[in-house]
């Protein structure tokens, strides 16, 4: 089955069958490596991407449910002013991500910050939690959250 879907800003047509995954599409056939292949059924976050802008594990979405919406990964997101807000702050804030949890790290963090651009401790932990990792501190990445955040606002108040 043909389907038609927008990739990072480009509407494209994309051959798929109906037992292939989102993820399996965007890494194997269109060749969007940022997102990585993890668990393969939800629980690690490794292959956050956003739909439509919400934020979703792609390894649990047929290929087809794309159809006529709009796909970001990294790649699309990495040319975003929030990309740039979001890797300084984790800068400024001592974060080390390792470049397999980072691009979905980066993607969930401008997910939470634009529906609450002041999130709450318990929306921060959250969001650290939707993406698995054991080798990086919870309390930088919070910093480094909380820094995004004052980002966001400032480009905000900056028009
Ligand atoms: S690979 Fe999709 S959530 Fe783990
Ligand atoms: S999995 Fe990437 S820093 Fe832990």
């Amino acid at each position: 089955m043909n389907i038609i879907c927008n990739v990072n800003g480009r509407e494209i047509a994309v051959e798929t069958r109906p037992d292939k995954k989102l993820s399996a599409l965007l890494r194997d056939d269109l060749n969007l490596k940022g997102l990585r292949k993890g668990c393969g059924s939800g629980r690690c976050g490794s292959c956050l991407i956003l739909l439509d802008d919400q934020l979703v594990a792609s390894c649990l979405i047929p290929a087809f449910a794309a159809r006529h919406k709009n796909i970001v990964t990294i790649e699309g997101f990495s040319q975003t002013k929030e990309f740039t807000d979001i890797v300084t702050a984790f800068k400024e804030a001592g974060v080390h991500l390792c470049s397999y949890c980072a691009p979905a790290r980066v993607l969930s963090t401008a997910y939470m910050l634009r529906k609450h651009i002041m999130p709450t401790e318990e929306q921060i932990n959250d969001i650290i939690s939707s993406v698995q990792c054991r080798c990086s501190s919870f309390s930088h990445l919070k910093k480094g959250i909380v820094q995004a955040s004052i980002h966001f606002s400032r480009r905000k108040d900056n028009g």
